[in-house]
């Protein structure tokens, strides 16, 4: 019998510390995620040297328990992966630093995989209860995963880009967003109506009572190929919030309707990423359409872009919500790929701040 290959997948990019054990890239036996949100929030964002010294707190913790959970020694393991780029240098090291004395001492191969492709990987990953991402209502169980070529859509605080992926290994960028990412425009949003961070949870839940149509606020770059623009839009709320050209410490004007106002930039925002891909699923005549990051997890997109690629009838893959954010599943599932391809790292392995262009 083949030996199962076990990967240990360590993420550290941004501001949550993770670990994970997963097998033949697919199921994950273990999954451990310690979430810096806390420390952050009183700064309404991600600070990085905060974010560098709470990683290294964390890290041994949450590998230990990755193990445990797993039910898997560490001289089982096949290979090492870490996520070298893209994200906070600081952060990305320490990962590093971890990933390479695992690997060393272990004598295990050591794998770097690029964050923004392990996000879309997140797809093709397995619980061992069988629950998998993505699978459309009456499908069956241990859905392989979305069939290539496929689009995948990744949607987090750091990143708004559109993918053709013809294989694990193969990730086209054919847009992304031009300056904000859809996340950061829900967390500067969010802070512009005093609901806090992270903003896309807290506008999630305020829309909930709001009316998604009472404020039209404009779509940004509508119509002139696939990049995105969230910029635009978080400042008309803000304008719209507190009067022409004021300042983000400029307080409320007096009757604005919070509820209203975070309904209706969620719509806006949720549409335009809906049109993109949409339009590009269509053109590209892609057999799936595959979400990931953060804002993926936002139920009126989930919704949305169920509604619209079933009218095209492509299936349509949303990881649950915890493989939307960040995770070291992610990063051991795709790394299976590149070693069955023979592509492995060396101790040299170095981090970069830079993903593709
Ligand atoms: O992928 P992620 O965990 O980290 C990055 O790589 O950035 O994404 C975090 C982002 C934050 O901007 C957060 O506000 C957003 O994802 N987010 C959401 C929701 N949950 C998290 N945005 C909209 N709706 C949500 N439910
Ligand atoms: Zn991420």
């Amino acid at each position: 019998m083949k030996k199962p290959f076990l990967c240990l997948g360590i993420e550290t990019s941004c501001d949550e510390t993770s670990a994970a054990i997963v097998r033949d890239g697919q199921t994950i036996l273990s999954d451990v995620t310690v979430s810096q949100i806390d420390l952050h929030k009183v700064f309404g964002g991600v600070v990085p040297e905060i974010a560098c010294r709470a990683h290294i707190e964390t890290i041994l913790p949450v590998i230990d328990k990755a193990f445990k959970n797993a039910k898997v020694k560490p001289q089982e393991l096949t290979a090492v992966a870490v996520t070298n780029r893209p994200g906070l240098i600081g952060a990305l090291l320490v990962g590093i630093s971890a990933a390479k004395t695992i690997a060393w001492v272990l004598d295990k191969p050591i794998i770097g995989i690029n964050h923004v492709h392990a996000h879309i990987y997140a797809n093709h990953l397995f619980e061992q209860s069988g629950r998998a991402p993505g699978q459309p209502a009456g499908r069956p169980r241990f859905l392989p995963g979305p069939a290539f070529p496929y689009l995948g859509l990744i949607v987090s605080g750091g990143h708004t880009s559109l993918y053709w992926v013809k294989s694990p290994l193969q990730y086209k960028l054919l847009g992304r967003t031009l300056d904000d990412a859809a996340g950061e425009a829900f967390d500067k949003v969010s802070h512009i109506i005093g609901l806090g961070y992270p903003g896309g949870p807290a506008i999630e839940k305020a829309a909930r009572k709001g009316n998604p149509a009472a404020i039209k606020f404009p779509r940004g770059l509508v119509g002139t190929g696939y990049d995105f623009s969230f910029s635009g839009i978080k400042t008309a709320v803000l304008y719209y919030c507190k009067g022409q050209n004021a300042a983000r410490k400029t307080p409320l004007k007096k009757g604005i309707n919070i509820a209203d106002v975070a309904a209706s930039f969620q719509e806006t925002a949720v549409d335009t990423l809906v049109e993109r891909v949409i339009g590009l699923a269509k053109a590209k005549k892609a057999r799936a359409i595959a979400l990931g990051g953060g804002v993926a997890a936002n139920q009126r997109l989930r919704d949305k872009l169920a509604q619209a690629s079933a009218r095209l009838d492509i299936p349509l893959y949303l990881p649950f919500k915890e493989l939307c954010l960040d995770n070291g599943a992610m990063v051991a599932g795709l790394a299976y790929h590149y070693w069955e391809n023979g592509e492995v790292d060396n101790l040299f392995l170095d981090g970069s701040s830079q993903g593709d262009k």
